[in-house]
């Protein structure tokens, strides 16, 4: 067991220590970091999906006053080779993707840079393109692994057997879009080169998640040794994964900095250019089956997962994780296979493998609940396993069913009539929907440090280089040094977002407080061991948490059930979500202030994915065309009723010493299922694809 911190501030809904700052204006997102002469980088993209550049022409950008250089693939400073293809920008004549970067002019304002990134011409060899993903392929291939580093596949037991002998069964295709992370800020590096080549320095300042994870990036690419990049980023416009991982626009800009030998340079990726190069959520087709008794205990799970991945890099979703885990049954298999197609490279969107991985088994389990003629609530705790499925590790808690029984007492579930397309409002069908939500406890002791520090008069200054997306993870981190140091709230003075602090992992994976957490009461405890209650000016401590095994020996995951109630017009199909209710088993919560908003802002993110968002790819020209906010849908507030999220009291002292669990991606993990379930209820029709649009539904609902 963690010896677990006593709360005092831990609990408390603080308001967000960086709110005045960000609200007022004065705390500087990364674009608006002062530097001397700034210029401006604006990328040339490739209008091929595929082929070779054979010449770019740069005489009309150049002859353009005030533009300061134009970096191509034949003349761009060379990169080290062979750690990371996708950063691998301007190195070589190949287009693996439309949008990718071919080119990139520097000027010394955005508006020239932009106009002569315009009149730049490129030339091409093109050959055919290939973006379609099918099941049907003959090329799909089975990974080594799937993100992070889980098995591809898993096999217990037989389960197509099971399929055959089922009393009950359920079999089908389920589909999920390909989505484009899209936070407010979008993603913006300014890069500034101290010095001459020999011992210069670089500083970075990145809408990042991670400054160390991008500060090791860089150093690798230019082959410096990361004493010489310092990344700042203390304000950060939001991410969902899209900034967890370095992409090509940070290499690029310190290229052009050190390219104008000293001059710093600016790159604000454009809304448009997001949907090229910072990364998305591949799309799935995952084919489900589920076998059971005839009261509906499962026998037998299965869900075979496709995808795609890019011909350059590669990234396996981890779609069929949930599947290993969620549900008892003593046959089950899931496996991944990719097709490499000419598309960018897939990466982290919020929750990647639950959020997808979600939506075909909770979707099939409500069918599995109709065809038993059982209430989908009963029918999943009918199949709560003792201990984890995948790995047969105890838990080291498990409320799902307490999040199922106190959301149907919350929402009101037991007036649901138990027949689909039984209830009309006017011209609205009615209709509710439930669904589970899941996301491990990611744990990396060791790898985080913090510093503590008497500043004298009652300060502490406690440091590490975490980042705060607008998560609030900033404000919570102060709690839990408060309460490590046994002082008031205000007397701790938290940095963060800088690689001139101690390492921090990076801000992914819902993992941020329990690595920075635990560090920062490692660090706290060894201070206080050393320093004792009444310290001296100047007095520090740097630690990291040590390695408790406890990943070892449980299986450590938060829980969730959400609930939707939906409106379909029966005329023309449209579905209106009025009211969605999750509650979680999410361990302690450090601020329920900013959890909430994590929560509700996951689910919200889940409804987008249920009904509006799709990344339409042009096969013909192999590109995604809606690259905006006017054609690529997210929810406004009038789609957004009412989002309400609760969470039930839970103790664990195994996951750390808060015992607190990841709140930033559960949220969404299940949300699409709960509507599409809602869906179905309201007026008897099943789809299994996301987003779920009007015409889906409209042809069999007008009776
Ligand atoms: Mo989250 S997609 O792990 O940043």
């Amino acid at each position: 067991m963690n010896r677990s911190l006593r709360t005092h501030e831990v609990g408390v809904d603080h308001e967000r220590v960086d709110g005045w700052a960000k609200v007022t204006g004065t705390g500087p997102y990364a674009y608006e970091q002062p530097v001397s002469q700034p210029s401006y980088l604006h990328p040339v993209q490739s209008t091929v999906a595929r082929g070779r550049v054979t010449e770019v022409d740069a005489r009309a950008a150049t002859a353009l006053s005030r533009v300061l250089t134009v970096l191509t693939p034949f003349n761009a400073p060379r990169l080290q080779h062979g750690h990371d293809a996708e950063l691998e920008v301007l190195q070589s004549d190949e287009v693996w993707f439309r949008g990718q970067i071919v080119a990139a002019v520097v000027a010394e304002t955005p508006e020239v840079a932009r106009q002569a990134a315009d009149l730049v011409r490129v030339q091409y060899r093109t050959s055919p393109h290939d973006v379609i993903l099918s099941v049907d392929r003959d090329d799909l291939y089975k990974p080594e692994s799937v993100n992070p580093n889980h098995p591809t596949d898993s096999l217990a037991g037989d389960p197509d057997a099971a399929f055959d002998d089922a009393a009950r069964a359920v079999e089908a295709t389920y589909t999920t879009a390909m989505t484009h992370n899209n936070p407010l800020e979008p993603h913006t590096t300014v890069a500034v080169w101290h010095g001459d080549d020999a011992t210069a320095t670089l500083t970075v300042y990145d809408s990042t998640q991670g400054v160390h994870t991008i500060g090791e990036a860089i150093a690798t690419m230019f082959g410096l040794t990361p004493d010489r990049v310092r990344v700042v980023a203390p304000y950060v416009g939001g991410g969902f994964g899209s900034k967890g991982r370095p992409h090509p626009h940070e290499i690029l800009t310190v290229l052009a900095a050190q390219r104008l030998k000293g001059r710093p340079v600016k790159f604000a990726v454009t809304r448009q250019q997001m949907f090229s190069f910072v990364g998305y959520r591949t799309p799935t087709i995952q084919r489900m089956r589920l076998a059971a008794d005839v009261d509906g205990r499962l026998t037998g799970i299965s869900n075979d997962i496709v995808e795609l991945t890019a011909r350059y890099k590669e990234f396996a979703e981890q779609t069929g994780i949930p599947t290993r885990t969620m549900y008892a049954a003593t046959n089950r298999r899931t496996t991944h296979r990719l097709a490499a197609l000419d598309v960018p490279v897939p990466s982290w969107m919020r929750a990647p493998g639950e959020c997808p991985g979600m939506f075909a088994p909770e979707v099939a389990m409500d069918e599995l609940a109709e065809a038993c003629g059982v209430d989908p609530i009963e029918l999943r705790i009918r199949n709560e396993p003792e201990t984890d499925p995948d790995t047969g590790k105890p838990y080291s808690s498990r409320n799902f069913v307490a999040c199922l029984r106190e959301g149907a007492r919350r929402f009101g579930w037991a007036d649901r009539p138990p027949l689909a397309r039984s209830r009309r409002d006017g011209d609205w069908w009615v209709g509710t929907g439930v669904a589970g939500s899941t996301y491990p406890v990611l744990r990396r002791p060791g790898a985080s440090a913090a510093s503590v520090r008497y500043d004298g008069d009652g300060r502490y200054v406690v440091s590490i280089g975490a980042a705060d997306l607008g998560t609030g993870a900033w404000t919570a981190l102060t709690q839990i040094a408060a309460d490590a140091l046994t002082v008031p709230f205000s007397d701790i003075d938290m940095r963060i977002g800088d690689t001139g602090l101690p390492p921090a992992t990076v801000a992914g994976g819902s993992s941020g407080t329990t690595n920075w957490g635990s560090a920062i009461v490692a660090a706290a405890r060894r201070f206080r061991e050393k320093y004792g209650d009444d310290p001296d000016a100047g007095d520090e401590y740097t630690a990291a948490a040590t390695d408790d095994g406890h990943t070892e020996r449980f299986a450590m995951h938060a829980y969730g059930a959400q609930f939707a109630e939906v409106l379909v017009n029966v005329d023309t199909g449209e579905i209106r979500v009025p009211r969605l209710l999750g509650v979680f088993a999410i361990g302690r919560v450090i601020n329920p202030r900013t959890a909430r908003s994590q929560l509700v802002g996951g689910m919200t993110m889940g409804l987008s994915m249920a009904l509006h968002e799709k990344s339409v790819l042009d096969e013909r020209f192999g590109f995604v065309v809606n690259h905006d906010l006017a054609e690529y849908h997210i929810p406004t507030c009038a789609d957004v009723p009412s989002v309400e999220a609760h969470w039930i009291t839970e103790h664990d002292p195994y996951v750390n010493p808060m015992g607190s669990k990841g709140i930033g991606e559960i949220g969404i993990v299940g949300t699409a299922a709960a509507i599409a379930n809602a869906v179905h209820h309201a007026t008897g029709v099943r789809v299994r694809e996301v987003p779920i649009t009007n015409d889906a539904v409209l042809l069999t609902s007008h009776q």
